[in-house]
């Protein structure tokens, strides 16, 4: 049976890893963070395959977190706002696409409608701000972009409606303070450019530079420490699997869609680090991560 994925696309996402990726995590796994959430591949792909667990997903991206949050609790009423959008847009296209996007709605749902707007309509799916904040992704090259997924938001509203299901907008630093041993945690952070131009990593106003990865292996350990499970992704870069010596190391072979650079990964490894005791073949192959 086909699983259903997230509701959102988003730069990065693990749509084509999550299989591989959920070999890590323990049958008997006490509750998951997973404290770099963008669409939330890995989780929306455990919550279907594993009978009951908790969860803790967080982001520090408010806007997304918003989307979250209506998508939970006011789903029909968003629908309906998109369906609006959609009508709209498919009468008008890229003019209506750059009136909403110059819109700031003070209202949540309407931020979260324009947003999932933008997010099926701009390039590539791409969310990214400038320097004040403000959403600056170009038009798409969508036809009929489906802007509307009824099915996608009410599935996923279930989900997040489960009382074992925690969302947070937070550093992730804030969130895994939360964390206990036998708990499992999947890092996803943006990525270590692999050349200095390489990869798209600004998804809030505030970037994750070095001193960043530097700081998330320090807490990589703590956790480790704790007794936790702990997965993360990263480029396939030295300054990583030195930041990782001490840990499993596996390379995965994946395409990214989302890069602003031609010359792009596309078809590069990256790597998955883990502590988890779960034994895997050293070496995965992953088909292109393409929507
Ligand atoms: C590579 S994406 C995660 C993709 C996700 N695994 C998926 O399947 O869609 C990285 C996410 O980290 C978030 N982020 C960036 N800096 C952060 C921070 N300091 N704390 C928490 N989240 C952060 C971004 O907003 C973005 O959603």
């Amino acid at each position: 049976m086909e699983l259903a994925g997230p509701f959102i696309k988003w730069a990065g996402g693990k749509r084509r890893l999550v299989h591989m990726l959920s070999r890590f995590c323990p049958e008997d796994m006490g509750r998951y963070f997973e404290p770099f959430l963008g669409s939330g591949a890995l989780f929306f792909h455990l919550v279907q395959t594993r009978p009951r667990f908790e969860a803790v997903l967080s982001d520090s991206n408010a806007e997304l977190i918003n989307v979250y949050l209506q998508v939970r609790d006011r789903t029909a009423e968003l629908a309906d706002a998109l369906q609006g959008h959609q009508q709209r847009y498919y009468a008008r296209r890229e003019k209506y696409y750059y009136t909403i996007r110059e819109t700031e709605p003070s209202d949540a749902l309407e931020r979260a409608a324009r947003i999932l707007f933008l997010n099926k309509t701009c390039y590539n799916g791409l969310f990214r701000v400038n320097r004040s904040g403000r959403f600056n992704v170009p038009h798409g090259t969508y036809k009929r972009p489906n802007i509307c997924n009824r099915d996608a938001l009410y599935f996923a509203a279930e989900i997040l409606q489960r009382p074992g299901v925690k969302m947070m907008h937070a550093n992730y630093a804030a969130a895994t303070q939360r964390c206990r041993a036998h708990d499992v945690v999947y890092f996803d952070p943006p990525y270590l450019p692999v050349t200095k131009t390489a990869s798209f990593v600004d998804y809030t106003r505030e970037s994750f530079g070095w001193s960043d990865h530097v700081a998330l292996a320090a807490e990589f350990e703590r956790l480790h420490r704790l007794d936790c499970t702990v997965v993360l992704s990263n480029s396939e870069t030295r300054r990583v699997r030195e930041l990782y010596s001490d840990h499993a190391i596996k390379a995965a072979r994946v395409g990214h869609l989302i890069n602003c650079d031609a010359s792009g990964r596309t078809g590069q490894h990256e790597l998955v680090i883990t502590n988890s005791k779960m034994k895997r073949r050293a070496k995965i192959e992953a088909r292109s991560i393409n929507f």
